[in-house]
Order: structure tokens, then C-alpha cells, then sequence
């Protein structure tokens, strides 16, 4: 099967590496990438590291030029408005291409009508990273909770406030927390959209959009970040048992599916409450199944460039082959 690049960053030269690696097993073929710096093009497949050339070439050009069955969009997010991925996905179902991806802002911000668009067109499209990197989340409701029903979510989503928070506890300031997630290559280029909430808004919105079909943006989150917190404030809580964690929840009521982002007082011993460090954990509230969950434990990009390589294996596996 082969694969078309849009974006070629971090997590796109992870899945190169994990590609070669898998190679014997799985031989999807990388037969052209696309950047903001020029695009690369062949269709016996392109090196992990290639040169890029040719700037100045459209995704869309791109697109109509590049043999493939599967593009995977991989460029930066943008939770306002999910462009321009949002475009580049509509640009390959329109080719009557899969897509696949690890951009949240076109699941937070653009879900229902990319799987429509994506049925109308009977090509997948498939999201597994956006979320908690390669740990399965949407992949576990497909595959082994079918027929139960999500009501609620709640999760400690964003590593980069927890290890903020973490540093607090210590007793540092909150400018060495934020220091500390930057030093460790977690926090995003601007730090203030992990601890403002944003990121976690993103997810919360990916997550109530594609298991309870809420059809929100993160600009509808009711969100507030850990700014406000200080170390003093969290000595006094962790004296009396609590914790504190940067929430997403989202519940079904009356009027539709409700999304709030907080800095939450929990008990010390709540499943949310162990989220410190670079730690993921989503508990869905389900008819069926009661409560049940996942948690992650020191994700990186290699974790996020499986979540993309699951998709891609569950893509070849619908549509009869690699
Ligand atoms: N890194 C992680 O661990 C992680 C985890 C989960 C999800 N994600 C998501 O995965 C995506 C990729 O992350 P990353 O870390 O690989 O990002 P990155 O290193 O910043 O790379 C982004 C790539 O997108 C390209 N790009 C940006 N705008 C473009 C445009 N308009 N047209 C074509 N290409 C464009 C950039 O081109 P240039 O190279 O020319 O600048 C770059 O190659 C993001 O949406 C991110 O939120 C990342």
C-alpha cells in the first residue's frame, strides 16, 4: 500500500524509521511527502531522511501528482479552526484517498463532516494518535467495546501541566515547571497553550466529537488552565489528602454534550489524581461496561508514530491488503 506524507516533522520521520523497521512484515511504501520547504516524489518509495526540493508545489498539486492509496496528514496543529488540515483532508477524499492522521485539529474542529465526507467517498479516515499517542483509545471502542454506549468522559490529557503541577509540589515556581516540560521536549512551542488548557480542550473536543458524536469545537470548552495555581496552594491541598490535575470532561445533558476543561481538587487515591509526570489517563463512562479506561505512561513520538502505523495497518486490513 502506498503512502503520501502531508507534513514532515517530528512524527513523520518516527513513522519513516518505524516503516523500515516493519518493513519484512508490512510493506507500505512512502512514494512522496509534502512541506511548507518543497516536496519529494517516487514512486519506488522515498529514503526516511529525504531532500526536499521543488517549492512553491500545493498540497493539492501535490495530491494529484503522488501515486498512493493512503495520505497521512501530519502537519501542525491549530486548534482554532483545524486548518490547514482540515483542507489538505477534504483535498485527499476527494482523490478517493484513505486518510489517516495524528492532527487533532481536524477531529476537535472538523469531525462530523470529514466522516461524512470520508462515507460519502467510501475511503477511511482514521485518528488513533490525536488523543493519547499510540495507546488505543478509539481503537479500543472499534474493536473491543462494540455496541457500548459512551455517556461521559473524564481525563488528565495534557503532560506537560501535570509535570508543571508536579514541579509546584516540589515547591518550585511555576515558570520552573514550565522550564522543566521544555527541557524534556513535551511542552508545544508556545507552552501557554498546554497550560491555558487549550491542548486539553482539543482533546476533550476529539474525544466527545468521534465517542459521542457532539459535534463541538474546542472554542466551546468551558476551559480554564492551571495558571492561577501556586505552590503554596498546592502544599496546602496535598496536606489535607488532595491532588490537583488538569480535567476533561464531557457529559451528555439535557442540551447536548457539555465540555469543560479544570484544574480539578481530587482525592489523592482518584484514578485521575495519578496523572503526575508525563502519565495519560481517560476513564469513559459507559451503559454497558460501567467505568473503564486507559492510562499511559511516558509517551513519546515513536508512541505517536505506532498510533499512526495501527491506523494504517487497520486501513490495509478494510480495504484487503498492504
Ligand atoms: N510530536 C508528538 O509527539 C505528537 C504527538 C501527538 C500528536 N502530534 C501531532 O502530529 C502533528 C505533527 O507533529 P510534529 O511534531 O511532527 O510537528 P512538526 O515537527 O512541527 O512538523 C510539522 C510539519 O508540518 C509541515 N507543515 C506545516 N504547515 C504546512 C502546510 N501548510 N503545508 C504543508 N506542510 C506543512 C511542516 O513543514 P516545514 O517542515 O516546511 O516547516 C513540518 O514538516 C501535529 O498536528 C501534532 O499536534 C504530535
Amino acid at each position: 500500500m502506498r503512502l503520501a506524507l502531508i507534513g514532515y516533522g517530528n512524527v513523520a520521520r518516527a513513522l519513516a524509521h518505524l516503516l523500515k523497521q516493519k518493513r519484512g512484515e508490512h510493506p507500505f511504501v512512502v512514494t512522496g511527502a509534502v512541506t511548507r520547504r518543497g516536496y519529494v516524489m517516487d514512486p519506488a518509495g522515498i529514503p526516511p531522511d529525504p531532500v526536499f526540493v521543488g517549492t512553491g508545489c500545493t498540497v493539492e498539486a501535490f495530491l494529484d501528482e503522488c501515486p498512493c492509496e493512503v495520505v497521512v496528514e501530519l502537519t501542525t496543529l491549530n486548534p482554532v479552526d483545524g486548518e490547514p488540515a482540515v483542507s489538505h483532508i477534504r483535498a485527499a477524499m476527494d482523490r478517493g484517498k484513505h486518510v489517516v492522521t495524528a492532527n487533532k485539529g481536524p477531529v476537535a474542529c472538523a469531525y462530523r463532516e470529514l466522516r461524512e465526507k470520508a462515507a460519502a467517498r467510501g475511503v477511511q479516515f482514521l485518528h488513533e494518535a490525536v488523543v493519547m499517542d499510540g495507546t488505543p483509545v478509539f481503537n479500543l471502542m472499534r474493536h473491543t467495546l462494540a455496541g457500548v454506549k459512551v455517556l461521559g468522559i473524564a481525563g488528565v490529557l495534557n503532560s506537560t501541566s501535570q509535570i508543571v503541577l508536579g514541579a509546584m509540589l516540589r515547591g518550585l515556581p511555576f515558570e520552573e515547571g514550565v522550564a522543566e516540560a521544555r527541557r524534556l521536549g513535551i511542552a508545544e512551542a508556545d507552552p501557554w497553550y498546554d497550560v491555558e488548557g487549550w491542548d486539553s480542550a482539543c482533546k476533550a473536543a476529539a474525544l466527545a466529537n468521534v465517542l459521542m458524536d457532539a459535534g463541538v469545537t474546542p472554542g466551546e470548552v468551558d476551559r480554564k488552565g492551571i495558571t492561577r495555581l501556586t505552590p503554596e496552594r498546592l502544599a496546602e491541598l496535598e496536606a489535607k489528602g488532595k491532588r490537583v490535575a488538569l480535567v476533561s470532561r464531557a457529559h451528555r445533558g439535557r442540551e447536548g454534550v457539555k465540555l469543560r476543561v479544570r484544574a480539578e481538587v481530587l482525592e489523592r487515591d482518584d484514578v485521575l489524581a495519578g496523572g503526575n509526570g508525563r502519565r495519560s489517563v481517560l476513564v469513559l463512562e459507559t451503559d454497558l461496561m460501567g467505568q473503564v479506561g486507559v492510562f499511559s505512561v511516558g509517551s513519546q513520538v515513536e508512541q505517536t508514530a505506532y498510533g499512526v502505523y495501527a491506523d494504517l495497518l487497520e486501513v490495509a486490513r478494510i480495504s484487503g491488503g498492504v
